[in-house]
């Protein structure tokens, strides 16, 4: 006869045992197949962000889905930073006047040229390439 207090708790490691192998699969998964965000990875594409009439000229913009900083310092000029935070990843998301700031730990960076102007960040946001092309700004890769 078996005991359904045991039978239970083989259940659970099973499906705990499950759960962690599913896991791990998973996580192999993303590094052999993880190449669903373009962006991320490295590979040849580029990509529409957004348009070139969101960004004011002597103003930026945060594209939180290309994760990019675009800024216009003068009329028909553009230059991007990626908007990965320095410290930990976070994707920074709002400009306050020159500023871009990240809103886990407040880092803050000049959205002229990435650099820090307030930590706990104490590496500026790596650059990015952006095209006008038509009325689009497009994520050179
Ligand atoms: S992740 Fe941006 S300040 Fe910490």
């Amino acid at each position: 006869m078996s005991d359904p207090i045991m039978e239970n708790v083989s259940s659970r490691r099973t499906i705990l045992t499950t759960g962690a192998a599913g896991l791990a699969l998973a996580a192999t998964g993303c590094s052999v197949y993880g190449k669903a965000d373009p962006a991320d990875d490295g590979e040849v594409a580029d990509k529409v962000i957004g348009k070139a009439a969101d960004v004011p000229v002597g103003g930026s913009k945060v594209f939180p889905e290309a994760k990019v900083i675009v800024s216009q310092p003068t009329a028909g000029r553009y230059v991007a930073f990626s908007a990965v935070c320095t410290h930990q990843g976070c994707t920074v998301n709002k400009i306050e006047g020159a500023e871009a700031v990240c809103p886990c730990h407040g880092s803050k960076f000049k959205v002229a040229d990435g650099t820090v102007a307030g930590g706990p960040a104490s590496s500026p946001l790596p650059s990015a390439t952006v095209e006008l092309r038509g009325d689009d700004l497009v994520l050179v890769k």
